[in-house]
């Protein structure tokens, strides 16, 4: 399958076993996501252009290069938020636009419940931040959203998928790649990744 990219990063695999470890406590387990999307952003931004930039070092004029792109982070709440704060370290001038969905626990269908996007679009280039790709419906509704926004480019920035999300947001959007840390094996009869980590959002803010 084209356009999906799991992290071949020993860092990240070393750091996604702790994420999972059912005796990370909450604090330790929000640093982990934290570093993780910072990890998976460098790998995800690798293809972004550049135009020419010069400026003046102290002793020299140097042609270097910039950006092109505005950015939007666009983080599912909610366990996509842990994700916003190390993927704006690396894109401070990045915009955030929320969604807010979450799994009906009988059909597994994403509902949304925020969504305060204006009319017309004001970035380039949207990364959607979420942990969780689990049957791939949140996922897939997000980048509906954005595409109704106007936003062409979507890259899909997450931590743990299951096949059948990949499935999903792959024969749904197939040119939106999908940067991840592991695809686990399957999901459970409630939908949840196994081995996975559990609940995301939960393990996060202490919920669970
Ligand atoms: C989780 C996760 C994703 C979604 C993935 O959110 O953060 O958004 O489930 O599942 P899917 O691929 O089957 O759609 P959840 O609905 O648990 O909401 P929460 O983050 O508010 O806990
Ligand atoms: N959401 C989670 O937080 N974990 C899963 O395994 C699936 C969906």
């Amino acid at each position: 399958m084209e356009n999906i990219f799991p992290s071949p990063h020993p860092l990240v695999a070393h750091k996604l076993t702790r994420l999972r470890d059912r005796a990370t406590d909450h604090r330790t387990f929000r640093e982990l996501v934290r570093e993780l999307a910072i990890l998976l952003t460098y790998e995800a931004t690798a293809d972004l252009p550049l135009r020419v930039k010069t400026v003046e070092t102290p002793l020299a004029p140097h042609v270097g290069q910039e950006m092109t792109d505005r950015i939007g982070l666009v983080p599912i709440l909610r366990a996509g938020l842990g994700m916003v704060e190390g993927v704006w370290e690396l894109l401070p001038a990045a915009q955030v636009w929320h969604i807010g969905l979450y799994r009906d626990e009988q059909t597994l269908k994403p509902v949304e419940y925020y969504n305060k996007l204006p009319v017309e679009p004001t970035v380039s280039l949207c990364l959607i931040l979420d942990p969780m790709l689990a049957t791939g419906g949140s996922a897939s509704a997000t980048v509906d959203i954005l595409k109704r926004w106007g936003v062409r480019r979507i890259k899909f920035i997450g931590l743990i998928a299951a096949p059948q999300g990949i499935a999903r947001l792959h024969s749904d959007h197939p040119e939106v790649p999908i940067h991840i840390a592991a695809i686990d094996e399957t999901l459970n009869d409630r939908g949840y990744i196994l081995p996975g980590l559990g609940d995301a959002g939960d393990r996060q803010f202490g919920t669970g």
